[in-house]
């Protein structure tokens, strides 16, 4: 049987990261091949993505990479990610567990290209089966990111983050198999109810 696919999303300071392996340890708990993975990727794409995140990659007089070259590249890694690392360990069995994927896209990328066209760019590209959004005031990720000594990165202006915020819940009505946790509440209380999702993933699955 294919393993399941399973994403966490969330504007940066949500906590995905936390959740990360908080999540990998309960599927692994209910006795599933797991794995976790993140985008930007550990591939040559997503190398360069970072890179770009972090400023390193503005020119002499300060420009940065276009808005829409951004949305390519992110489209771009997640095809080598989906190739490289999440098709073979789905089809081996494996549950996959991702922190972002294909909504942070949508999220963010609407913010500084044409919505329609970054909408474009995820057609026919793999759903998960399940994607954890982790909701969040944007004042209260602000003080987490600055409490954890995070680097500034391209998208972390307040103004940015409360429309990528407003984007997030938008897909979450829109988009299929979303469960929205609110991510202000305690690390253990957001494990809980991410966990009490994945297991009704699980639970669905092996109905006949
Ligand atoms: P983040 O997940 O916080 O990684 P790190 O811990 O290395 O900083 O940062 C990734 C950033 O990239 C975050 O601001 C969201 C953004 N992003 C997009 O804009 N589009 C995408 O498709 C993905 C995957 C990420």
């Amino acid at each position: 049987m294919r393993g399941r696919f399973i994403v966490l999303e969330g504007i940066d300071g949500s906590g995905t990261t936390t959740q990360l392996d908080r999540a990998v340890a309960f599927v692994g708990s209910l006795g599933h091949r797991t794995v976790a993975t993140r985008e930007p990727s550990a591939g040559p794409i997503g190398r360069l993505l970072r890179e770009a995140l972090h400023g390193r990659l503005s020119m002499e007089d300060g420009s940065r990479i276009d808005g829409r070259a951004m949305a390519l590249l992110f489209a771009a890694d997640r095809i080598d990610h989906l190739q490289r690392e999440i098709e073979p360990h789905l089809a081996a069995g494996t549950t996959v567990v991702s922190d972002r994927y294909l909504l942070s896209s949508l999220a963010y990328q609407a913010e500084e290209a044409d919505r329609t066209w970054v909408a474009t760019l995820a057609r026919g590209i793999l759903a998960p089966d399940l994607t954890v959004l982790l909701d969040l005031p944007i004042e209260v990720a602000a003080r987490r990111r600055e409490a954890a000594g995070r680097p500034i990165e391209r998208y972390d202006a307040d103004s940015c983050l409360a429309k990528v915020a407003a984007n997030y819940r938008e897909l979450a009505r829109e988009q299929p198999a979303v469960v929205v946790v609110n991510g202000a509440a305690t690390k253990d209380e957001v494990t809980a109810s991410m966990c009490r999702a994945i297991a009704s993933l699980f639970a669905s699955a092996q109905e006949p």
